[in-house]
């Protein structure tokens, strides 16, 4: 498409960061549901996905969050993330301070060519040291703003509560100020799916990050080595919708077999097209 067929799209953020630092917590306050209690052990097992918005210069603007776990046997989950996000929230727990989660994620962010705000979050804690988190990044290359860097450091409490306007003001600044955050919306879609499982009544479900483009019901789609035609689409709040627009987050169902986590996704002309390249790509 030409210059004229870009649209504004919102950010897509991941929240990265060391194991229970609070990054579901944080997602959880944002959207003021209870993911948390919902998890397994309270370890993050999959990618969730999220659209939230918050108003800046009284303005509505929408940003998509992509959680990850922080648990290190997830290092390929974070690396993957780190590729399909605009910005990279890292969340550090300002009573553990910088552990080597927090390094790895860093370091995922920074390979990418990611801008990084930190979120010290659990300040609520008696033994919580916001300032050491600083001193101790500062050492990895993210020197925060105040002490003259170009890193925004935002103090958080997910428990309580506190800093959320603040933290989503410095993700908007930092997209605003470093990114174009622009996409054709009119034409085929393009993304990637962060994640996907079997569902015993519904089949193979997909989340999809639509990057490019609009998705629609009906669409023939290839996604890694697996295909289908789209039957169902589903957004972040459990809703069926019949198109999702780029850096919406959305649950795909139609798909004959699980894609890979981090499999690229494209809409084509027709089933058997998308039938013949996926075979092709699964050396069938
Ligand atoms: P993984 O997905 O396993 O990597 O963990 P996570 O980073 O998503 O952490 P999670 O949100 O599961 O929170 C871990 C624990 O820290 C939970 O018991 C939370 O209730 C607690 N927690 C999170 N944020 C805060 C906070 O701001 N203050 C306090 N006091 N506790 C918090
Ligand atoms: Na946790
Ligand atoms: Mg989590």
């Amino acid at each position: 498409g030409s210059e004229e067929d870009l649209a504004a799209r919102p950010p897509v953020v991941t929240v990265m960061g060391h194991v229970d630092h609070g990054k579901t917590k944080l997602l959880d306050a944002f959207r003021d549901t209870h993911v948390v209690e919902r998890e397994a052990g309270g370890i993050t097992q999959t990618i969730g996905a999220y659209q939230v918005d918050t108003e800046v210069d009284g303005q509505t603007r929408a940003i998509t969050f992509i959680d990850t776990p922080g648990h290190e046997a997830f290092t390929a989950m974070r690396a993957r993330g780190a590729k399909s996000t605009d910005i990279a929230v890292l969340v550090v727990a300002a009573d553990d301070g910088v552990m080597p989660q927090t390094i790895e994620a860093l370091n995922h962010a920074k390979a990418a060519d990611v801008p990084i705000v930190v979120a010290v979050n659990k300040i609520d804690k008696p033994e919580a040291d916001p300032n050491r988190v600083r001193g101790q990044l500062t050492e990895y290359g993210l020197v925060p703003e105040e002490y003259g860097g170009e890193t925004m450091f935002v103090d958080v409490s997910a428990k309580q509560g506190t800093g959320l306007d603040e933290l989503l003001e410095a993700i908007v600044l930092t997209a605003d100020a470093a990114l174009d955050l622009r996409a054709n919306p009119d034409m085929p879609a393009q993304g990637v799916a962060i994640e996907a499982h079997l569902d015993k009544g519904r089949g193979p479900v997909a989340t999809a990050l639509i990057q490019r483009g609009t998705l629609r019901i009906g669409d023939s789609i290839v996604a890694g080595s697996s295909y289908g035609r789209v039957r169902a689409l589903i957004d972040d709040q459990g809703s069926n919708v019949d198109e999702a627009a780029p850096s919406t987050p959305v649950q795909v169902l139609g798909l004959t077999s699980v894609p890979g986590a981090g499999d690229n996704f494209l809409v084509v002309d027709d089933d058997r097209m998308a039938r013949q390249i996926a075979e092709k790509r699964a050396g069938r």
